[in-house]
């Protein structure tokens, strides 16, 4: 029996869909924190770079590839790679597709129950409390002063918020792309932005909150997040251009499997182009002119720079505001409202990091959706408790993080990159991503597609490698073998034994991964025969 297709309800809808997966925690913490710590002016030249020569790219190519896809009847990466290559070894090449949401989920929910938890902290006044010693709090709420001391259920910590937040997330991926992720993304995103421009409005207008620190103003704070420094010595560091580029990746939901997958739910004829520029640019504007105006200035009018340096994301993020909140007029309503706007933010990310899981094992298993509800759940769950276990300096999220989160994200988006301009072809994408197109992209963009993206990305992956894993030092200008932690934590000589396991999850999740892809092309072969017969 044929299934019924499932479709968007409106163009608005899937724009929604694709800005709720895009803006999240990466646009009001990850951003103002990489472009504070590499120096505001030369970061955000990198950053438009890679908008432009990556991220809008991949962000088109992923849009046509998935909608083409859908026509076919298929809605992961691996099936849309399967009836686009016509090859065998075609639906290996879409496993990251599968394996990239599904682990990002893992340890994203997780930081989405910090939100939800500090939300309803902030609320009931336990953040506001006098005296509170906030590092204390991060770290048993969070875990991140040991393994196993995260472990707990009672309203100030996060065992229960884990628990909502898993079933919320699961709810809702059941309803489907319509009754699920489409009404949460109705709602949550007009009100998060509603609630960060209220923020905005609040941090930009505190003028010099302490008057025995003049220096600490509002000025002050935008200058030492945007101030452009020393830009030509900026741009010569490639560490800078990396995390640039990681940072649009992350953001813009690009190589995640996701945007593939929504847009397989389109119609034929429903326009791609400038819907996909309309998501990149909701997605902007949250970043820059939101996350970037409101998380490192606020943070920096109360605790001066020396309050900020080395927070790292989460630090500063859970750590520095909810101090910061404790000291501004009305703190304990805005604390509230910043948390939930993270909270909103976070789940229509993660609900679009599950949705090309369930589409993988719906159409790769031939299975029905409580089925593969109940599977990816229990899968996720698995890769959940792990990260809330071994929660110890944030250990096993960091190192999923980057093995994952920033890795294999960059494969995945190369991948994209080359099928489209060099095995589907520049002129033959270039017809079907503007069948029903209400505008035209640039001519331009056909050799940015072709040569220039992949050029940039390998050579930045060659760098990458070079630094992080060889440990060559670019700023010596010479090699030294000083391997980034990450490569550390696994091969030196005091070997981490949680990064090891976390690595070791990843080698699991990827045998697993093959292993369906290999099952799911059994299934597909078969539906070829079928189709063949019929036509
Ligand atoms: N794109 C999502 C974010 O920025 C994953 O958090």
């Amino acid at each position: 029996m044929a299934k019924i297709q499932e479709a968007w309800s409106s163009r608005l809808g899937v724009i929604l869909a694709v800005a709720g997966s895009a803006v999240g925690l990466g646009n009001f913490l990850r951003f103002p924190g990489q472009a504070a710590q590499y120096g505001g002016g030369a970061f955000m030249i990198a950053y438009f770079v890679s908008l432009l020569i990556v991220g809008i790219p991949i962000c088109w190519t992923e849009w046509t590839l998935g909608r083409y896809g859908g026509r076919f009847g298929f809605h992961s990466t691996s099936g849309i790679f399967h009836a686009l290559l016509r090859k065998p070894w075609g639906k290996y090449l879409g496993v990251i597709g599968f394996i990239v949401p599904v682990m990002i989920y893992m340890y994203y929910v997780y930081i989405e129950a910090w939100c939800l938890g500090y939300a309803v902290n902030a609320l009931s006044g336990r953040l506001n409390e006098p005296g509170v010693n906030y590092s204390e709090f991060f770290g048993r709420f969070t875990g991140a002063s040991g393994d196993g001391v995260a472990l707990h259920f009672g309203l100030g910590d996060v065992g229960i918020f884990l628990v909502i937040v898993y079933l919320l997330n699961f709810f809702f991926i059941y309803r489907g792309i319509t009754k699920g992720i489409e009404t949460v993304c109705k709602y949550a995103m007009p009100a998060l932005i509603a609630i960060a421009l209220i923020i905005l409005v609040r941090v930009l207008t505190l003028g010099t909150p302490d008057a025995t620190k003049p220096d600490q103003n509002v000025m002050a704070g935008l200058g030492f997040m945007w101030n452009p420094g020393d830009i030509a010595t900026g741009l010569k560091n490639p560490q800078l251009w990396l995390a640039a580029a990681g940072q649009i990746f992350f953001s813009l939901s690009v190589g995640f499997g996701v945007i593939i997958t929504y847009a397989s739910y389109l119609r034929k004829k429903d326009d791609v182009v400038l819907s996909g520029l309309t998501a990149s640019a909701t997605n902007e504007f949250c970043e820059v002119g939101l996350g970037g105006l409101i998380t490192v200035p606020a943070a920096f009018m109360f605790l001066g720079a020396a309050g900020i340096v080395g927070q790292g994301t989460f630090g500063l993020g859970f750590n520095v505001l909810p101090e910061v909140f404790a000291r501004m007029p009305a703190g304990q309503m805005f604390a509230s409202i910043f948390f939930l706007l993270l909270f909103l933010a976070a789940i229509t990310s993660s609900l679009s990091m599950l949705q090309p899981g369930i589409a993988f094992l719906e159409e790769g298993l031939g299975i029905e959706r409580k089925a593969s509800v109940a599977l990816l759940g229990l899968v996720t769950a698995i890769g959940t408790m792990f990260v809330w276990y071994f929660s110890a300096d944030l250990k096993a999220l960091d190192t999923i993080d980057f093995w994952v989160g920033t890795v294999m994200l960059f494969v995945q988006a190369t991948i994209l990159i080359i099928i489209f301009g060099w095995v589907v072809g520049v002129e033959k994408g270039w017809k079907i991503a503007h069948e029903g197109a209400e505008m035209r992209i640039p001519d331009i963009f056909k050799v940015i597609i072709k040569y220039i993206t992949p050029a940039f990305l390998v050579a930045i992956f060659v760098m990458f490698t070079l630094k992080n894993v060889f440990g060559w030092n670019f700023s010596l200008g010479a090699a030294e073998f000083n391997p980034t932690g990450y490569v550390q934590d696994l091969v030196g000589e005091k070997p981490n034994h949680v990064a090891r396991l976390s690595v070791g999850l990843i080698v699991i999740m990827t045998i697993f991964s093959l292993l369906l892809v290999n099952i799911a092309g059994k299934v597909w072969a078969k539906r070829d025969i079928i189709e063949k017969e019929n036509h």
